[in-house]
Formats: structure tokens, C-alpha cells, sequence
């Protein structure tokens, strides 16, 4: 399940949308807070700011020291979300430790929450309501309209998710209950995790380890594989969390690292952030 023909879609959409905006008057602007020198995080960055020049959206990647103190971050924070010029903006994780405690949500409106990581938006998602007003977190989003691409109903399917984290495992299991699958959240803690793969019609993996996923974890269910994972390899090599090679035979379908998840992420990125504009403007 190759991401290429939706990104391609989607963006020519969003171009579209991006367009109508600026003769309204309104360019779509994003602001990214990128801190310290985490090289994927640079890489990511620079992919999210290239899909926006692409659609035609503005996106200004504010680079600051690792050693930002934290008042000067929430201080700059503060200025940009207050700015009506500005529609979309998020900080690229992981943070440096000593500003992992600050409370975006407090700082970054929930309409321009581009990451879908505000309360307001998670309970939208959680209980499957005002969605055409809700911003969706990218990964989970991007996993959804994949699926939807490729013709894959979740209604009535068992998916086992790997991975518990706020930006995919939990907003996924929420979204995709709400599409009628029956959903489990597992994690590093997770007893006999086999016993639960084994039977899966769908495996999302977004654990962060590398090759994680073999075929000691499938059984006959021929099951969908959605690789979130995005690691280097002792090569620098990027390498998803599943070991596409030991698997590939045993799956009806599979996601590949790289060109399957990482640009649907970046595409639902700008797919908010067109939203956020459009909204906040009142307009189209
Ligand atoms: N780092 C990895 N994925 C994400 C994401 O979706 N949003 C942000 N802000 N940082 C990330």
C-alpha cells in the first residue's frame, strides 16, 4: 500500500483549496518550533515545510538552541498563536527534557492545533462527534484515509495496534473504533502479544523498533500491515518497525517504510492546516 497516488491527490486538492484562499486575501500559514539538532526531526521538518511550498501554504521552521530556556519558548509560542496572520502551528517532538513539562495546550489554540493534540480535539475524536470541525492528530489520520484509499473497511475487524503513544496508538484505537473494528491497545508490557497478532485482521505497529514485527507474530489471518515506524539501521538506513522481508508473504497487504505512513503523515499535516485556515477565516 504505497502512499504515492493519494499524496498526489490530496496535494493537488490542497493546492486547489490553498489557492482559493489567497484570492480571498488569505495565505495559509504555518509556524514549526523545531528544537535542537535531533537530525530526523530536521529531516521531518524540512519534508513538512516542502509539502507546503508545494500547495502553495507558507511554512516558516523557527530553529532554536537546544538550551531554549523555557520562558522564551512559551514566550514565542504565545506571540505566533496570538497572531491572526498565522493558522496552524505545533512543535516537532521529541522536546529537549527540560521543556517537556510545558503545556502546549495551553499555549496553542485548539483551532490551530494542527497536530490534533489539544483536549478539545482529542474529545471530538474520542467520542466521534463535531468531526468536520475537529483537527485529527496526522499519523492516525494519515493510517485512516490510507485504509480508506485501498478499500479497506475496518467494520467488524479485529486491529491489534502496538504502541500507546498520544500521537498515533491512542487516537487511532479511537478512530478506529469509531469506524466499527474491534481494537486492541497494546504496549511493551503487553502479555503473550502473539496470541493477540495471530488473530488479527489488521497489525498497526508504531512501537519504535526497528524490524520488530516478524513472522512469529502471524498466524493464518493473512492479516493488513501498517507500518508507523520510522528508525535508522546501524547503515543509517530508515527501516520501519516491521521486518517486511521475514512478513511479506504471510500479509494480504502492507504499508512500506519508506513511501507508506511518513507521507501520509506530512499530507494530513497540510490537509489541518488548509482546514484551520479556511475556519478560522469563516470563509469557502
Ligand atoms: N514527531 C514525530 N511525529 C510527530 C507529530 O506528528 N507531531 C509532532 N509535533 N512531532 C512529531
Amino acid at each position: 500500500m504505497i502512499a504515492r497516488p493519494l499524496v498526489t491527490k490530496i496535494k493537488l486538492e490542497l493546492r486547489d483549496k490553498s489557492h482559493a484562499l489567497i484570492k480571498h486575501g488569505v495565505v495559509p500559514s504555518l509556524k514549526v518550533f523545531l528544537i535542537g539538532n535531533h537530525l530526523p526531526s530536521i529531516t521531518y521538518t524540512q519534508n513538512k515545510k516542502k509539502f507546503m511550498d508545494e500547495i502553495g501554504a507558507k511554512c516558516e521552521i523557527l530553529h532554536l538552541a537546544e538550551d531554549v530556556k523555557a520562558e522564551n519558548l512559551i514566550a514565542l509560542i504565545t506571540k505566533q498563536a496570538k497572531d491572526s496572520s498565522v493558522h496552524g502551528l505545533f512543535v516537532q517532538l521529541p522536546v529537549p527534557k527540560h521543556l517537556q513539562d510545558i503545556d502546549l495546550k495551553s499555549l496553542i489554540p485548539a483551532e490551530k492545533d494542527v497536530d490534533g493534540f489539544h483536549p478539545k480535539n482529542l474529545i471530538n475524536v474520542m467520542s466521534n462527534l463535531n468531526m468536520s470541525e475537529t483537527l485529527v492528530a496526522c499519523t492516525p489520520k494519515g493510517v485512516m484515509g490510507l485504509l480508506e484509499h485501498y478499500n479497506i473497511s475496518l467494520s467488524g475487524k479485529f486491529v491489534v495496534i502496538i504502541g500507546r503513544s498520544m500521537i498515533v496508538g491512542k487516537p487511532l484505537f479511537h478512530l478506529m473504533t469509531n469506524a466499527d473494528a474491534t481494537v486492541v491497545l497494546c504496549h511493551s508490557k503487553t502479555n503473550n502479544l502473539r496470541d493477540l497478532t495471530r488473530k488479527a485482521d489488521i497489525i498497526v505497529c508504531a512501537l519504535g523498533k526497528a524490524k520488530f514485527l516478524d513472522e512469529s507474530y502471524l498466524g493464518e489471518t493473512r492479516p493488513v500491515i501498517i507500518d508507523v515506524g520510522i528508525n535508522y539501521d546501524a547503515n543509517k538506513k530508515l527501516v520501519g518497525d516491521v521486518d517486511f522481508e521475514s512478513i511479506k508473504s504471510k500479509v494480504s497487504a502492507i504499508t512500506p517504510v519508506p513511501g507508506g505512513i511518513g507521507p501520509m503523515t506530512i499530507a494530513s499535516l497540510a490537509q489541518n492546516l488548509i482546514q484551520a485556515a479556511t475556519h478560522l477565516k469563516g470563509i469557502l
